[in-house]
């Protein structure tokens, strides 16, 4: 597995559902990731079902379980998709389920060791994402783990009675390569 210097990425299991839906449900986590509706436990079991067989070469796609390294607690997911090995690009997404658990490190730990692999293992050579200008907090994780502003999306998202932009970032491979040269290891990253 791969730990960084909080937490651990892992692969999900089926029995990882108890704690998703016992926060998968809150407006404050989903208003930052999704749509607001309400998930059953069986939608939620059907997605864990296809998550944990993904193949990233068969399905381009790769989803981790994040765990508290300390406790092995499951505190969220990170994810990357649309992988494309033509052009070595994908998409990334993370939630830290519990909002507890935020503002403590752990998502810039989690989006480090995501980068990681998409660059050292999968060697992609581009990594973008989308948040909504609302969620300041993801936005200074992630330009603390070195990602940039490269466009906007205007009134990409309704929510509440509202439209709100939503920023496009991405990293390449030789500005990650810059901080985790070919042939290092972030932190204490065991596997
Ligand atoms: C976004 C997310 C992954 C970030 O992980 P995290 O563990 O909370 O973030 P970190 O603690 O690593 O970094 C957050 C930084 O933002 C700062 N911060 C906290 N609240 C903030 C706010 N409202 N506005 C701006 N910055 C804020 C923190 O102080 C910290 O900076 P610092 O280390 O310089 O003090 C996590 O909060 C999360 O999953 N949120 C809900 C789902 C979500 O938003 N997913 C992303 C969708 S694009």
């Amino acid at each position: 597995m791969y730990s960084g210097e909080l937490v651990t990425l892992r692969a999900f299991e089926l029995d990882d559902l108890d704690e998703i839906m016992q926060h998968w449900n809150n407006y404050e986590l989903r208003k930052f990731v999704d749509n607001v509706l309400p998930v059953s436990s069986v939608s939620e079991k059907e997605w864990l079902e296809r998550v944990a067989k993904l193949n990233p070469w068969r399905d381009h796609e790769l989803l981790f379980a994040i765990t508290e390294t300390k406790t092995g607690k499951l505190i969220g997911g990170a994810g990357l998709h649309d992988i494309s090995f033509d052009s070595r690009h994908t998409e990334f997404g993370i939630s830290i389920y519990n909002p507890d658990y935020w503002s403590k490190g752990y998502g810039t730990d989690a989006t480090t060791l995501t980068l990681w692999i998409a660059f050292h293992i999968l060697g992609l050579n581009s990594v973008t994402l989308r948040v909504f200008e609302y969620n300041t907090r993801a936005i200074k994780a992630y330009e603390k783990c070195g990602f940039k502003r490269v466009g906007i999306l205007r009134k990409r998202k309704f929510i509440d009675g509202d439209f709100h932009d939503e920023i496009i970032m991405d990293f390449l491979a030789d500005e990650f390569f810059e901080r985790f040269p070919p042939g290092t290891k972030p932190w204490g990253c065991k596997r």
